[in-house]
């Protein structure tokens, strides 16, 4: 129990911790642009709705769900730890310790895109996936199954203006964070090697362009169609 006192009062264990939970996040995040990716198929939302009903109703999926919450509320909790420290190192005149090599404007401010994707994820849970779960949601029967109709809640959120624009700023902050937080994740595990450290920058920086970019263009199509 000692070891796990100790890593989660470093400032070295914290980031190891944010750097596992990080990567894991990352994952997740692929795993949900292709379920969210089955909104722009031309069905009406049937492939969508039956997707999202799986995702909810299978048992070995709901419990990798916790884990995922688990990791998002640590994610979080110690980031928001880490920025405090480094404000508090800054105001008191220290050099702050960085473990990543150059830094950039992405590194500098994790705490404000941090802080930014926050605001995002609440909204966007309380919008989505509070009323799939605990909201009034009309059910939609396609030839012997009935589902939830949480296309139409989707459909119909993108079809504000103000709303798309609020998840492409979303997105552009979340791909600034990934930008950083990529790389700066393999960095604090020390998978940095001469010889993979280019590969894994390149693959970071497609990474925190193309991912975020086809979660931003998923609401543009809808409010466009
Ligand atoms: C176009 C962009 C996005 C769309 C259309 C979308 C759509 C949805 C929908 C419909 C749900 C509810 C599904 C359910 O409960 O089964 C959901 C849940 C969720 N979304 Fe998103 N999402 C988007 C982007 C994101 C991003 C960028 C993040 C993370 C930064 C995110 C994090 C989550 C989380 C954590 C859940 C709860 C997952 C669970 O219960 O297992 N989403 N999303």
């Amino acid at each position: 129990m000692s070891w796990l006192i100790k890593t989660l009062t470093s400032t070295l264990g914290r980031k190891l911790i944010m750097s596992l939970t990080g990567l894991f996040l990352i994952i997740f995040l692929l795993v949900h642009l292709a379920g969210n990716l089955q909104l722009l198929k031309d069905d009406g939302g049937m492939a969508f709705n039956i997707y999202a009903k799986f995702m909810t109703s299978n048992p070995l999926i709901k419990t990798t769900s916790y884990i995922l919450y688990a990791t998002f509320i640590i994610h979080i909790l110690l980031s928001a730890l880490l920025t405090i420290n480094n404000l508090r190192a800054r105001g008191a005149g220290y050099k702050v310790n960085r473990l990543s090599e150059g830094v950039t404007w992405s590194s500098k401010n994790m705490g404000i895109l941090g802080t930014i994707i926050f605001i995002f994820l609440v909204a966007h849970l309380k919008h989505f996936w509070y009323e799939m779960h605990w909201g009034g949601i009309p059910m939609v029967t396609y030839e012997d199954v009935t589902v939830k109709d949480l296309y139409l809640v989707v459909a119909t959120a993108y079809g504000e203006l103000w709303y798309v624009l609020f998840y492409v700023v979303g997105m552009i902050a979340l791909g600034f964070h990934l930008y950083h937080g990529f790389q700066s994740a393999f960095q604090t595990l020390g998978l940095n090697h001469l010889k993979y450290t280019p590969a894994i920058k390149v693959v970071g920086i497609g990474f925190s362009l193309i991912v975020p970019a086809l979660y931003a263009l998923i609401p543009l199509l809808m409010y466009l169609s």
